[in-house]
């Protein structure tokens, strides 16, 4: 991972000009999950850390671009860049941060350039779906899979099979890999939003629901409420919320075991994930890891 960050370093300072300097190191760096994943995929390759840091540098630029979006005040923990500098600043941080990561992209054989490029499509038009869903109260649940694939598990699942190609092994298979990696990750990030608190998560918990975000622990929940209660639930929606709301929503989340249904959906996917790799001790590791952050 030194070499990832030396690679991130380096690039940053090609950009040349002091206020970017400043303002990434201002950021905190975060898991890294990205990086640690293509190294894995890809140990032994010279060009491992390079990709690892482009898929960073396009991480950071879309986190940037959806504070402000979101209007997220913190990020990993410590004041967004929107909430220090600006949304301006934010937004055109990100644009170089991304632009000099495809520049970048230029170092590598075409497929992986183009599967790296193409993912970062996905992963704009899953934001999109994900703020236009958040206009009303979503009760579909496919829909929210397939805005969640587009805007979190592409990129992994991207990273995984362009490393894999790298590596030259069965980029199919890492590309399942990363996808279900992807899908499972985020649930669980759903998930934690409910049940931990706000210094765990570095930003206010039960926050998802205030933005408007129907998260698969909602729509479970609803699907069991009676009508009245669904209308209540609904009527919360987007807004922020008093204790007593928190807590009820909480306490039917709990009769209704909304929340081990998606843990439940994390864990299939999780061992979707496993299967598609079942010979790489390694990379089971990070699943595991993963799975075990809920706790
Ligand atoms: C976090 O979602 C957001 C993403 C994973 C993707 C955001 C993508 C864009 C803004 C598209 C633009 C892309 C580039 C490269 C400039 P979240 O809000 O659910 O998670 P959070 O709680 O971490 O904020
Ligand atoms: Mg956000």
């Amino acid at each position: 991972m030194q070499r990832v960050e030396s690679e991130i370093t380096r690039l940053i300072k090609e950009i040349d000009y002091d206020e970017v300097t400043r303002l990434f190191n201002m950021l905190s760096g975060g898991k890294r999950l990205r990086a640690k994943l293509i190294l894995k995929i890809a140990p032994k390759h010279e060009k491992a850390p390079l990709l690892a840091a482009i898929v960073e540098l396009i991480h950071g630029a879309s986190l940037l671009h959806d504070d402000v979006i979101d209007e997220a005040l913190t990020r990993r923990g410590v004041p967004s860049v929107n909430a220090t500098d600006g949304s301006k600043t934010a937004v055109m941080l990100g644009d170089i941060l991304y632009s000099k990561a495809f520049t970048e992209l230029v170092e590598f054989d075409r497929d992986i350039a183009k599967v790296i490029a193409a993912s970062v499509t996905s992963l704009s038009k899953g934001e999109m779906q994900d703020v236009k869903m958040a206009d009303e109260f979503n009760e579909d649940e496919e829909k929210y899979l397939d805005m969640l694939y587009l805007k979190t598990a592409t990129l992994i699942e991207a990273a995984a099979y362009a490393s894999a190609l790298l590596a030259g092994k069965n980029a199919s298979s890492y590309g399942v890999y990363g996808r279900n990696l992807g899908l499972s990750f985020q649930i669980i990030d759903d998930i934690l939003d409910i049940t931990a608190d706000a210094v765990t998560l570095g930003k206010p918990a039960m926050n998802d629901f205030v933005e408007g975000k129907c998260t698969l622990p909602y729509i479970y929940l609803n699907r069991e409420l009676n009508a009245e209660d669904s209308a209540r639930l609904k009527n919360s929606h987007a807004k922020h919320i008093d204790e007593d709301e928190t807590l009820w929503i909480k306490a039917k989340m709990k009769e209704h075991k909304s929340v081990e249904k998606s843990f439940e959906l994390a864990v299939k996917l999780s061992n979707e994930a496993m299967l598609a790799v079942k010979d790489d001790k390694e990379l089971i590791d990070i699943l595991q890891t993963m799975i075990k952050r809920s706790y």
